[in-house]
């Protein structure tokens, strides 16, 4: 079991029995997740960034996004001068001994992942790197990046290393303090061992292989818990065909030890900066060395099949199922980011859905707890044309349909009575199966699950 985050918090700081100085290059999701842990454990660390805002705010002490006890760890850890923040990636590299690089790897037109910013900060540490010392690829990168990244530092006493992340946004500390298992890849096995020392104090699996054994196992990862989702969203989608109950069936095959039932709970599809961006990455990495990776394929055409079947339920909670024009229809949407516990709108499966509905012309109106009005830039791009309610039962306000996007804890306390009350329609159309039926039928809504009898 892995403590939860409070237990982190409670337990404190540590110190490390080797000390290292370590710069991280990226300072999003991933590098600051691994920056501050890294100071957490007791090491010395240089976190950077090429956005000048976002190092003046962590510099302030606040972190850019949602992330359960992180913004808590920064302030102890600065607190007590284990860690700063500097703009280019040059200053995280000088006086490093291990430099991380944790820049993003967008997708390309064609499902590859974009090394160019990983390039690039190669480049710019390359000529500061202090002889001896370790560059990491963080960053979730294609297959053969490690040597690539190399060839890009071209200095003999540099060794280039590969140590996936396997961090899930809102449980980002708990994945990086009780993780799994942490992976090394490395040609040079002196070098995987300082870098595994870092996680000196964690107990947990180590495995020590070769670079690009170590990319593939991320992929492998990421492209397995997809491949579960899709799995029971089509057996979600089987269940409701033949009218048996998903939740009984995942309970029954999860109770095999074989399977279990971790990472089966059907929804919406799976979104994100991850597995969206991962799997096709894997699809593209395989076709790129002539093997056709079909069943991939088959998880991708799945989730994106989910989606649609999403809208379609929308579609037959109003009685519209034969018509594609929803001019006139308001939805009220509960929850926008592609899980709870974030703020992240990448890849998320409710605006997905959203903009399919606005397609057919219907209007929305949407809640989630991250997200308010004013809209910053980069949240008008995705939410622009939708209107934002402060509350659940505002966003219901005059709906025909009301659909539950997202998991937030707080949707399964729903007042019903005042949800009734507020809509002009009666569908609840529930991606998440978060309230129980019957209940949600005796206030005199209809409902709709996924895979529910
Ligand atoms: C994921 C991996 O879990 C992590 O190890 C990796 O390194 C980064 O990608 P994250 O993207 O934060 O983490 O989200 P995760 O919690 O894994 O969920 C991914 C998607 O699957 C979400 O859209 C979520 O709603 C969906 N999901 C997850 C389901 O629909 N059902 C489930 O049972 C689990």
């Amino acid at each position: 079991m892995k403590p939860d985050v409070k237990a982190v918090l409670e337990a404190g700081p540590r110190s490390a029995v080797h000390r290292t100085r370590v710069g991280v290059v990226g300072s999003g999701y991933v590098g600051l997740t691994t920056g501050v842990c890294l100071a957490w454990l007791g090491h010395d660390v240089v976190c950077a960034d090429i956005d000048v805002d976002r190092v003046e705010t962590l510099r302030a002490g606040r972190v850019p996004f949602v992330e359960a006890g992180l913004a808590e760890m920064l302030t102890v850890v600065a607190g007590v001068g284990r860690i700063r923040f500097e703009v280019g990636a040059a200053a995280a590299a000088e006086a490093s001994d291990i430099v991380f690089i944790a820049v993003p790897t967008p997708q390309d037109d064609d499902g590859s992942a974009d090394l160019a910013y990983v390039r690039a900060a190669a480049r710019q540490i390359a000529p500061v790197l202090k002889s001896g010392a370790i560059v990491v690829n963080k960053s979730t990168v294609p297959v053969g990046s490690a040597r690539d990244v190399a060839g890009v530092i071209a200095r003999e006493d540099i060794v280039v290393v590969s140590n996936p992340e396997f961090l899930r946004e809102g449980n980002a500390v708990v994945d990086f303090l009780s993780p799994d298992r942490v992976v090394v890849g490395a040609d040079d096995r002196g070098a995987a061992e300082r870098v595994l020392a870092l996680y000196h104090g964690i107990e947990t699996e180590t495995l020590i292989t070769d670079p690009v054994s170590s990319e593939t196992i991320k992929y492998a990862a990421n492209g397995f818990l997809a491949m579960k989702i899709s799995f029971v969203n089509a057996v979600a989608a089987m269940c409701e065909a033949v009218g048996a109950d998903v939740a009984d069936v995942v309970r029954g095959v999860g109770l095999d030890h074989r399977i279990g039932s971790a990472f089966l709970n059907p929804g919406p599809g799976w979104g994100g900066s991850c597995f969206p961006k991962d799997s096709r990455a894997l699809v593209k990495i395989a076709e790129d060395h002539g093997y056709d990776f079909s069943m991939m394929r088959g998880v991708i055409e799945v989730n994106d099949q989910q989606r649609r079947r999403m809208v379609h339920k929308v579609r037959s909670a109003l009685g519209r199922s034969d018509s594609h024009d929803l001019s006139g229809v308001r939805v009220g949407v509960l929850g926008l980011t592609f899980k709870a516990g974030t703020d992240d709108l990448r890849e998320s499966p409710s605006v997905a859905m959203i903009d399919s509905l606005r397609q057919l012309g219907a209007e929305i109106r949407a809640h989630d707890p991250t997200v308010s009005n004013p809209l910053d830039d980069v949240r008008a791009r995705v939410l622009g044309g939708i209107s934002i309610a402060a509350t659940a039962i505002e966003a219901a306000a005059d709906a025909d349909v009301v659909v539950i996007a997202t998991e937030w804890p707080e949707y399964r306390e729903l007042d019903l009575d005042a949800m009734a009350a507020a809509m002009v329609g009666s569908a609840i159309v529930d991606t998440r199966n978060l309230l129980d039926p019957e209940t949600v039928r005796s206030h005199g809504l209809s409902y709709d699950g996924v895979g529910r009898r």
